[in-house]
């Protein structure tokens, strides 16, 4: 069975055939050309630029798939958590083609897409392990226990990570999106001038916060401008230190949840999974314990179709279908 999976919760918009073995094809519109002009996305704009793509991008990723849309099995959508105009654009499309078609039809959470994406790629990849879903709504660690059983170990209070990131290259003075070029200016910079603080949760809870370290860079910025001027701190020096403190929290929460529950798979997902120094830390903790470690390639960290297709085509192997009255979820949590 061929399930074709739509993906349309932010500003990418992206389908992709899936086949229970393989992605026939994955094809992704980034919108972000239309919105770097504004500093970050607009959700009106994303929601019509959708519109005006998606049908191009599911007849490509179907020609792609050497498929017309008679092999198709299901079609799977995302519905949330997003952007409701985006998400509602995506939902309404693959409905009506799904009824104009007859082809079974599924809702696919986004964020179960982002966490079960290492499946697409690792044969050896298997349940049970703790995933860390982090992208740019969402710091989350998961142990996914099995297929539709999840149990949140840990999110975030406040910023998500990717939203930090995005927060301090505006600070920084750095082009959207901002989690690739903070962490190519911290690969040039030196992450030992500045300590930024970790947040410590008074209830010594999980979860996580980053709104006091996107508060420590403004005002350390604020506060250093002569250093800054003069260059004796630099914009990567302050990137570095940022991306530092990110990496440690991020490990430090994920080293409890391995070493409460004992598991020894560790897989990282999401957008801000495609950093590239995030992967490589998380990789030596996890050897050093001798815990197996997986991350996809980074076209499949950040948003995309193929990632739906293969949730949608283990949900229609079960059954787990979704009527017309399916609706768009902006807040949708697993
Ligand atoms: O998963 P994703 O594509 O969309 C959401 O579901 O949110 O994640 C997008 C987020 C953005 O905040 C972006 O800045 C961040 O992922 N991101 C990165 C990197 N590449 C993308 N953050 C840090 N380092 C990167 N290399
Ligand atoms: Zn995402």
């Amino acid at each position: 069975m061929k399930v074709l999976g739509i993906e349309t919760s932010c500003d990418e918009t992206s389908a992709a055939v899936y086949d229970g073995k393989k992605i026939l094809s994955n094809v992704i519109f980034s919108q972000v050309d239309t919105h770097k002009v504004y500093g970050g996305v607009v959700p009106e704009i994303a929601a019509r630029e959708h519109l005006n793509r998606l049908p191009a991008v599911v007849d490509e990723a179907l020609s792609k798939a050497g498929a017309g849309l008679k092999e198709i099995g299901g079609i799977a959508v995302t519905y949330g958590p997003g952007l409701a105009g985006p998400l509602i654009v995506g939902v309404s499309y693959a409905k009506a083609l799904a009824y104009a078609s007859g082809k079974k039809f599924t809702g696919v959470n986004h964020l179960e897409g982002h966490l079960l994406s290492p499946f697409l790629e690792n044969k050896d990849f298997k349940f049970p392990f703790a995933g860390i879903v982090v992208s740019g709504g969402h710091t989350n660690i998961y142990i996914a226990k099995d297929f539709g059983s999840y149990d949140l170990m840990a999110s975030t209070r406040d910023d998500a990570a990717g939203e930090a990131f995005d927060k301090a290259a505006k600070m920084l003075g750095l082009p959207y999106p901002g989690g690739p070029e903070v962490s190519k200016a911290a690969l040039k910079g030196n992450d030992k001038k500045i300590v930024f603080p970790q947040a410590q949760m008074k209830d010594n809870s999980m979860d996580f916060s980053f709104s006091g370290l996107k508060t420590s860079v403004l005002y350390y910025i604020q506060r250093n401008q002569g250093k800054i001027k003069s260059g004796q701190v630099t914009i990567e020096d302050i990137a570095a230190a940022f991306q530092k403190t990110i990496i440690r929290t991020i490990v430090k929460k994920t080293s409890r949840v391995l070493k409460d529950s004992g598991i020894k798979t560790l897989a990282i997902t999401g957008g801000v999974a495609a950093n590239i120094s995030l992967k490589e830390e998380l990789k030596k903790f996890a050897m050093e314990r001798k815990i197996g470690f997986y991350a996809p390639s980074n076209l499949l960290c950040t948003d995309n179709g193929a990632m739906i297709a293969y949730v949608g085509y283990e949900r229609i192997k079960r059954g787990l279908l979704s009527g017309m009255n399916l609706e768009a979820q902006p807040d949708l949590k697993i």
